[in-house]
Formats: C-alpha cells, sequence, structure tokens
C-alpha cells in the first residue's frame, strides 16, 4: 500500500502546513497553476473547519494514478461534534460561527467531486480534483 501524505491539524499555523503540502502534490501531479491555487483553497477552507469546529483533525492526500486519467484526493477527517444537517451547511451561508457560510460550498464548487460524510462524532469530508 501507498503512504499517503497527511497533516495533523492542532494549532492554527498547521493550516498552512495543509496548504503548503497540497500545492506541491498538485504540482508534481500535473495541475495547472490555476488548478493548484483551487486545491490549496480547498485545503485551507477543510482544515480551518476542523481547526475551529473540532480542535483537532487530520487531513491526508491520495495521489490518483488510473488508465484513462490521474487526480488529486484530498480527505479531512475530525472527531468533533459532526454535522447534523449536512444539506443545510451546503447552503451558501450557513454559518454557526459567524462566519461567511462561503467555505464548504466553496470547496465543492472549487473540486470535481465533493462528499460529506458524519455521524454523532466526527466529520468525513473527501474531495477529488482530476488533471485536465
Ligand atoms: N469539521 C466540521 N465539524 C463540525 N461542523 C462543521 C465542520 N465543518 C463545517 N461545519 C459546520 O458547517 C458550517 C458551514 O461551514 P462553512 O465552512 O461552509 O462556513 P463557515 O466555516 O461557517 O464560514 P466560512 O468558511 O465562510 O468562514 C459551519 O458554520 C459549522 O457549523
Ligand atoms: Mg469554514
Amino acid at each position: 500500500m501507498e503512504l499517503k501524505p497527511y497533516v495533523h491539524i492542532r494549532k492554527e499555523i498547521d493550516i498552512v502546513g495543509a496548504r503548503q503540502l497540497g500545492r506541491e502534490l498538485a504540482k508534481e501531479l500535473g495541475f495547472s497553476k490555476v488548478d493548484q491555487a483551487r486545491i490549496a483553497t480547498a485545503i485551507s477552507e477543510l482544515t480551518r473547519n476542523i481547526y475551529l469546529y473540532a480542535k483537532t483533525g487530520k487531513i491526508y492526500f491520495e495521489e490518483i494514478d488510473q488508465i484513462d486519467r490521474k487526480g488529486l484526493r484530498v480527505v479531512a477527517i475530525d472527531d468533533g461534534p459532526g454535522i447534523k444537517d449536512i444539506s443545510q451547511v451546503m447552503q451558501d451561508g450557513f454559518s454557526t460561527s459567524g462566519g461567511l457560510g462561503a467555505g464548504l460550498p466553496g470547496v465543492k464548487r472549487l473540486m470535481d467531486q465533493f462528499e460529506v460524510n458524519s455521524m454523532n462524532e466526527g466529520t468525513k469530508i473527501e474531495a477529488i480534483k482530476w488533471v485536465r
């Protein structure tokens, strides 16, 4: 099995580290500058949410190398309070922290595939971007 690069999110500065690692991997995979920026922004939003709502968590990266396409999978996992109503948090402008509520809908727009899974405890968000 392939080793998956990951970053533990514990302090605010870890958001920067996750963003940088994700951008480096995206560059190696051959993403355009614009897509590298999109991926880095998505990673920032996911890790900021972990830091704000779950306090700690982890973000890991998986290179997808298929015969017909390459991509990057970003997975953000935490053991925080979880998200009860996923359709609600996916609406532009919904925030429980006085934020813009633009983070998760933004990540969905920036990436090609997006999935939220949440139980009573914890949240797992997976997003994929394909190289074009
Ligand atoms: N990892 C998480 N664990 C628990 N709740 C979360 C998590 N991520 C997001 N949420 C909930 O989803 C809501 C919407 O998140 P989103 O990132 O879209 O907006 P925001 O963080 O409130 O504001 P913004 O990201 O625009 O500054 C949050 O206000 C929070 O209630
Ligand atoms: Mg947010």
